[in-house]
């Protein structure tokens, strides 16, 4: 079987993390070889930025912002997607480009153009699948909180995280062979269960 880049996306509190664990567990049985990783961060320069871009106390202009996520995504892509894929290596990814357009061009406003043409030459390579955990801002902004300290993004208002739910909607819309929607707003057991059938579907 070839290897399959699968990437996770949601807006903060969205329950990515645990999931991964199911998708890591699925897997595990089917003896596929896998790596996980996530963005920013993701390789030794990514921590780097990951540490610039989540800081609160610096403050970053949005296209900073971007070219800094794009940068990440480039050496990401370089250095550890691309590399493993190539071995035969499923990829597993904590976000990826799906997150510029929902947090760069639809939660701080740049419009998803923008990031189309700015990403026009840089070779991003697209997810065979990706899981969208989707649910209401408020129920995720709830969860998040209860996590730990807020970071850049998990201070912003309300607002900020509705456009990105919206915008992961959309880009679900445009390209639903590829983005998978999971109602991330049901108990645990139940998400779980729509993670591995979207995987069955897909092996
Ligand atoms: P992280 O702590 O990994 O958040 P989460 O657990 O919710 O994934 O922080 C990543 C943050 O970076 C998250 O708030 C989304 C943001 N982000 C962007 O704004 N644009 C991007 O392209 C990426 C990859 C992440």
């Amino acid at each position: 079987m070839n290897p399959l880049f699968i990437t996770l996306e949601g807006i903060e509190g969205s329950g990515k993390s645990t999931n991964i664990k199911v998708i890591n567990n699925y897997l595990n049985d089917k003896n596929i070889n896998y790596i996980n990783t996530r963005e920013p961060g993701g390789s030794e320069v990514g921590d780097q930025l990951r540490n610039i871009l989540l800081n609160t106390e610096k403050k970053l202009s949005n296209q900073t912002e971007l070219l800094l996520m794009l940068a990440d995504r480039v050496n990401h892509i370089e250095t550890l997607i691309q590399p493993n894929l190539e071995k035969g290596i499923t990829v597993i990814s904590d976000r990826f480009m799906d997150s510029s357009y929902a947090y760069q061009g639809g939660g701080r406003e740049m419009g998803l153009d923008t990031i189309t043409k700015i990403i026009d030459g840089l070779n991003i390579i697209q997810p065979n699948l990706t899981l969208l955990f989707d649910l209401p801002v408020e129920m995720a902004l709830e969860r998040a909180r209860k996590r730990s300290k807020l970071d850049r993004f998990e201070s912003e208002d309300y607002d900020f995280h509705q456009r990105i739910r919206e915008t992961y909607l959309f880009l679900a819309e445009e390209d639903s062979e590829r983005i998978k929607i999971i109602d991330a707003s049901k108990d645990i057991e139940e998400v779980e269960s729509q993670v591995r059938k979207i995987l069955e579907q897909k092996l």
